[in-house]
């Protein structure tokens, strides 16, 4: 196990000191922010959060003389060079010539698993986690807030998997209901076979919008629509088999667009799978009594707490069928069932929030504990996302546009070197640029979109990202003499070079915090720090021609 040995090295004089064992006390200490003004310590232990079981009284000025004795028993030794206190800290400075070596050395062996493979991590059991996300309606929009969930979803099934949990992704289409009924009806009139094929997605969108228009007008479009789709739920073969065929294409051209943004999925389900079995969990709910009757005929299940359905969730209609909640209740237990899971993750907007806290509270009327694993992430609207055709109606448009005006940004900059394939650097600019400007903020945020603010090359975004790691990796290659781990630390004494390695300190604790809360903007807001405090680095530290140890700092953040 990888072990920052700061941490571990100062919490075992702690240790002596306050008679707690180590373990307990790596927690509390933490790697200090860089701060532009002064010269920090490098880490500090809040002693409110080691002492608070041993003191009865944890009132300010005791607190503050707590930690004043605390200070003073502790001492400096090879590893530490100063001790001093804070406002309720210990902070505690480290040699810096060991800071240097062994942060780089760290780097070297753990390379890109740098931090994951942290101490922080070592008490977090493994677990297996079924996250959910995405999920689009096949032949509706594909709305912002389906991008927001795809690549939030993928962002927290990336984190999970890489800190060695066992992570299926679900894609829960919306693959059933009414808009099939008109989709059959609309594309026995206005489809065509080629246009499916080639174009799925489009084709099938301009059916559907083409056929409620049409439908509007003329009731007998109507009555197809619902024979169509009363075929489809008495499982009508030729019916079927058409549907399938929908949502096969979609299916395929789905996966080449999520590629793109480099997701991918283990399952496809979605809403049809669970036609039957939400019959039978409407079976279940009668049998354990939580199914009432309304005077409109239909069956409700009461979710108040005088029992008195002041707050209820409609679970089935007055004709018998299932609704979205029917079959979110039959498809997590068929989920449970089939994965045995330990946490059970959904990734939407914020506007399904009723929707899934009614959903885990009737799981746990029917007895079924795991409900209290069920989480829900779900995030903020966002306004005004237009490419310029209009307003966003693909997946793919989003992708598009950001592409084609980073290429046009590229074009313009008299910084831009030529380029092997313009197209796809843009390709990844742009993505890099969509993705930071979503994962800043707190997910449950709504925000205004402006592709020019998105796309700016200076200030904190995905274009500015991506600029630092490409200059760093050029520096790498030019500057590149194997990874040495016979490092001159002399050379890294200079306060920019320090803050980098201070900063380095960080990342575990970084994304420690955003693997529990599971919000991005913690690993998005160190990144953004640390291409800051390397621009400053390479600025005012001349690499080329000097030590290749200086270098080396540099290059190892473009790991
Ligand atoms: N298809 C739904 C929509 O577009 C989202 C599905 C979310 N997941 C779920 N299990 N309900 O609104």
């Amino acid at each position: 196990m990888a072990a920052c040995p700061f941490r571990r090295s100062i919490a075992s004089q702690l240790s002596r000191v306050l008679n707690l064992p180590p373990e307990n006390l790596i927690k509390s200490i933490s790697a200090v922010p860089v701060s532009k003004k002064r010269p920090v310590a490098d880490f500090q232990l809040f002693v409110g959060s080691v002492i608070e079981n041993k003191s009865s009284d944890r009132s300010k000025p005791d607190l503050q003389l707590q930690t004043q004795r605390l200070a003073e028993k502790l001492k400096c030794d090879t590893v530490v060079s100063e001790i001093s206190t804070g406002p309720g800290t210990v902070n505690f400075t480290i040699n810096k010539e060991l800071l240097a070596k062994a942060v780089l050395q760290q780097v070297f062996k753990d390379g890109s698993e740098y931090g994951i493979k942290s101490e922080l991590f070592s008490t977090v059991p493994r677990r297996k986690i079924v996250i959910e996300f995405s999920s689009p309606n096949i032949a509706k929009k594909f709305h912002v807030g389906h991008l927001r969930s795809t690549i939030i979803g993928n962002f927290v099934a990336n984190l999970k998997e890489a800190l060695g949990h066992q992570v299926t992704r679900i894609n829960y289409l919306g693959d059933w209901g009414m808009q099939f009924g008109l989709l059959g009806a609309g594309f026995q009139q206005f489809g065509n076979e080629e246009e499916l094929q080639s174009n799925p997605l489009q084709h099938l969108f301009e059916v559907y919008v083409q056929v409620n228009k049409a439908a509007e007008e003329d009731e007998n479009i109507k009555k197809l629509a619902q024979d169509f789709f009363r075929k489809l739920e008495a499982r009508d073969e030729q019916t079927l088999s058409m549907w399938q065929h929908f949502r096969d294409f979609s299916i395929e051209e789905y996966v080449r667009i999520y590629k793109r943004l480099g997701v991918h999925f283990d399952e496809y389900s979605g809403e049809s799978f669970y036609q039957e079995k939400s019959q039978e969990v409407l079976k279940m709910l009668d049998t354990k009594g939580l199914l009432q009757k309304t005077i409109k005929g239909t069956r409700v299940v009461d979710l108040s707490e005088k029992r008195d359905l002041s707050l209820s969730s409609t679970v089935m209609r007055s004709d018998g069928t299932s609704l979205y909640i029917t079959r979110d209740l039959a498809a997590a237990i068929d989920r449970m069932k089939k994965y045995n899971c330990d946490t059970m993750i959904y990734v939407t907007d914020k506007s399904q929030n009723t929707h899934f806290e009614q959903l885990f509270q009737i799981l746990k009327l029917m007895g079924y504990q795991w409900a209290e694993r069920c989480q829900h992430v779900s995030f903020g609207l966002v306004q005004g996302m237009k490419t310029r055709k209009g307003e966003v109606v693909f997946l793919e448009d989003v992708l598009n546009e950001a592409r084609s005006r980073m290429l046009q940004n590229m074009a313009s900059a008299k910084t831009t070197k030529e380029l092997e394939n313009p197209l796809e650097t843009a390709e990844k600019i742009g993505l890099a640029a969509l993705i930071i400007q979503d994962f800043k903020g707190l997910l449950s945020s709504d925000y205004q979109f402006s592709w020019d603010r998105v796309l700016q090359s200076r200030g904190d975004t995905g274009v500015f990202l991506q600029y630092t790691h490409a200059r760093l990796h050029s520096l790498e290659q030019m500057c590149r003499n194997g990874q040495s781990t016979d490092i001159n630390t002399a050379c890294l004494q200079d306060p920019q070079a320090i803050s980098v390695l201070q900063h380095l300190l960080r990342y575990d604790e970084v994304l420690y915090k955003s693997s529990e809360d599971l919000q991005p903007k913690h690993i998005v807001s160190y990144l953004l720090t640390l291409s800051h405090l390397a621009a400053v680095a390479h600025k005012t530290l001349p690499v080329k021609g000097s030590a290749p140890e200086l270098a080396q700092v540099l290059c190892i953040i473009a790991v």
